[in-house]
């Protein structure tokens, strides 16, 4: 293994001397900004102008240290009373000022901010939150644990029991790659990311399988070799894909770039890539499979699968109530044909319409595509499953206000909820403009239909 090879033994699940691969301070992502750790009161000084979203070195190793104070039994104290003091709804001056005094100004800013995050992680980390370290950007890159896990067990379902998480940030993937059985390689350019993982890694119990290191993904992705990267012969990657607080709409601005996440998809093929869900089908390698996954009807990740885990050609899979749902395709099934509006409308779940899947749905539900460009499907009766949300249509009429208005009040329709698709309309404007005095409710769907600015009055009768 490579750490073998630089001739420093792994640090068992410690950021405190981590095994250096190569550290480029300058190449640090704008990743974990000190704002995320004692956001609140004076531990932050800003000597000189730098760019909100690159903290200076000052600023990371002030943050480490901050972090680290935190996981310490002094530390341990102090986020549990932030955490009190949290649950009672102080505010965050008192709140502060009584932290302040009681366990001391060093640890009072940090531990208010890590409780803030606790509290924030919650809804998606359940009882683990209050056990991990986030700042407020690690948090925002963390993905969901159930899908990390699902990700880890594929992954390793071939038999690879080493894997790089390579940017590890505050260490999700880390811990559920563990926790499915694999040795950890944690890697990020950025200390705090390393200093997070390691502390969250040793308070999830995973800290004998994980080791944290220090070093660049596009070198190590370039050394790979044999099926391995750093050692290992599986990978994750999850490109940073934001700056300044906003989306990196282009692959090649990620970090690492769409260059390395290609190399290593052919280098590692036991590998996975998370990816932004508008990727371009284009980018796709051949021999790779694209995911898209959502959950409770919102995609919430874009996924490259290498050779050795490809499985299909493109996957959709749905997340409801618990349950995952996959519709897959071992290659391109092309467009679904389009036809008139008929008795019911079905929305696809967005994982099946980015997936470039609708005609298979299309096809089992016996319907059409409302337009060739548009992805709403219709057909002669209602559809049961997890693939669309579908809709009876009461009435199919060309867009015009007025009408659309006359209409509704004609139908005793008060409370109107507008859905669009191919329309430059506002739909929560609309929908205030459509609604009266009515006690009934109904769905309009604005839409081209065969090229028509077109209304469409329906009820919805199966959210997907
Ligand atoms: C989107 S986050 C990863 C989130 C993580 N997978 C999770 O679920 O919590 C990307 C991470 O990659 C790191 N990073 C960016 N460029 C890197 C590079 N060239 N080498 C190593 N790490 C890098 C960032 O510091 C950041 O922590």
């Amino acid at each position: 293994m490579l750490w073998h090879e630089v001739g420093h033994p792994p640090s068992r699940g410690s950021g405190a001397s981590p095994c250096r691969l190569a550290l480029y301070p300058g190449e640090c992502q704008p990743l974990n900004p000190v704002a995320g750790v004692g956001d609140v009161g004076p531990v932050q000084p800003v000597r000189h102008a730098v760019p909100v979203d690159r903290p200076s070195e000052e600023q990371t190793a002030e943050t480490v240290r901050q972090v680290r104070a935190l996981t310490t039994p002094e530390g341990a104290a102090a986020l549990a009373r932030a955490a009190a003091l949290l649950a009672e709804g102080v505010d965050a001056v008192t709140a502060l000022t009584r932290l302040r005094a009681e366990v001391g100004t060093d640890l009072a800013g940090p531990a208010w901010g890590i409780a803030r995050q606790r509290l924030k992680a919650r809804a998606t980390f359940g009882a683990d939150a209050d056990r991990m370290l986030f700042t407020g950007d690690t948090l925002e890159q963390a993905g969901r644990p159930e899908l990390a896990a699902r990700r880890a067990a594929r992954l390793l379902a071939g038999g690879a029991d080493s894997v790089a998480d390579l940017g590890c940030a505050a260490g999700t993937d880390t811990i559920a790659l563990a926790r499915a059985g694999a040795r950890v390689l944690a890697v990020d350019v950025d200390p705090v990311a390393r200093e997070l993982t390691a502390a969250n890694a040793e308070a999830l119990g995973v800290a004998d399988d994980v080791w944290v290191a220090a070093g660049d993904a596009v070198e190590l992705v370039a050394a790979a070799r044999g099926g391995e990267v750093a050692g290992c012969g599986a990978a994750v990657l999850d490109p940073a894909r934001r700056a300044g607080g906003r989306r990196l709409l282009d692959p090649d601005r990620w970090s690492p770039p769409w260059s390395t996440v290609a190399e290593l998809l052919t280098k590692v093929p036991t590998s996975v890539v998370k990816v932004a869900p508008g990727l371009d089908h284009d980018r796709v390698p051949d021999g790779v499979e694209a995911e898209w996954v959502s959950v409770g009807g919102s995609i919430v990740e874009a996924l490259l699968w290498g050779g050795a885990v490809s499985a299909t050609w493109r996957r959709a899979t749905v997340v409801r109530d618990g349950t995952a749902h996959e519709l897959t395709a071992d290659a391109d099934p092309g467009p679904a044909p389009a036809g008139p509006v008929r008795a019911w409308l079905h929305e696809p779940d967005p994982a099946v319409i980015r997936s470039g899947l609708v005609s298979l749905v299309a096809a089992d539900l016996g319907a059409t595509l409302v337009d060739p460009t548009i992805a709403y499907l219709t057909s002669d009766g209602a559809a049961g499953g997890p693939w669309v949300s579908s809709y009876r249509v009461d009435e199919v009429l060309p867009f015009n206000l007025k009408k659309l208005k006359a209409l509704l009040r004609e139908r005793g329709v008060g409370r109107v909820v507008v859905k669009k698709r191919g329309s430059a309309i506002e739909p929560e404007t609309l929908a205030r403009q459509l609604r009266g005095p009515g006690s009934g409710a109904a769905t309009v769907v604005v839409t081209r239909v065969a090229g028509a600015p077109t209304a469409l009055v329906c009820d919805l009768i199966n959210q997907g």
